[in-house]
């Protein structure tokens, strides 16, 4: 049962299979991935199913991001609810707004998790202490 979160949708690429071996998936921006993408970047050569990545929130970046090989586990919390989720199935995405600390953990061998991007990287867009993320959300409130 997931709870509401908003600033959060699971966005589905088409999957084009047309008689040969493989699929096709593709994203589009401003169609299907809902932004512009200014970067897109990918986490790979994961050694241990103990790493822990992302325990940030950003304040105005949009990501959609996608595990195209492998699975791992994206944690989604924005300040007041929390939800877990299997990534395993390459086409389907998940859109984060801004203002939502995300955790990646539990990463299989091979796993390859890749990002599409609203902006360029800006470090000062990043809140990187959970504390002062729930701070920021109490405040808009
Ligand atoms: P970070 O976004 O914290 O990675 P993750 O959320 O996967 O744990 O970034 C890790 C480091 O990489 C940090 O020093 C910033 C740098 N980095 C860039 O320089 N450019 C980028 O586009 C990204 C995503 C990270």
């Amino acid at each position: 049962m997931y709870k509401e979160i908003e600033g959060f949708k699971f966005i589905e690429l088409p999957r084009i299979i047309d008689g040969r071996d493989g699929i096709i998936s593709v994203a589009e921006q401003n169609r299907n991935i809902p932004f512009s993408i200014k970067r897109v970047y990918y986490i790979y050569d994961l050694k241990s199913d103990l790493s822990v990545r992302g325990m940030h929130a950003h304040k105005s970046l949009e990501q959609v991001l996608f595990c195209v090989n492998g699975r791992f586990e994206l944690i989604v919390d924005d300040g007041y609810n929390k939800n877990q989720f299997k990534m395993d199935t390459p086409n389907l995405g998940i859109y984060l707004g801004p203002m939502l600390w995300h955790e990646m953990r539990k990463f299989s061998e091979n796993c390859i998790l890749l990002v599409l991007a609203s902006d360029y990287f800006n470090e000062d867009d990043y809140i990187r202490d959970y504390s002062e993320f729930l701070s920021f959300i109490r405040q808009k409130r």
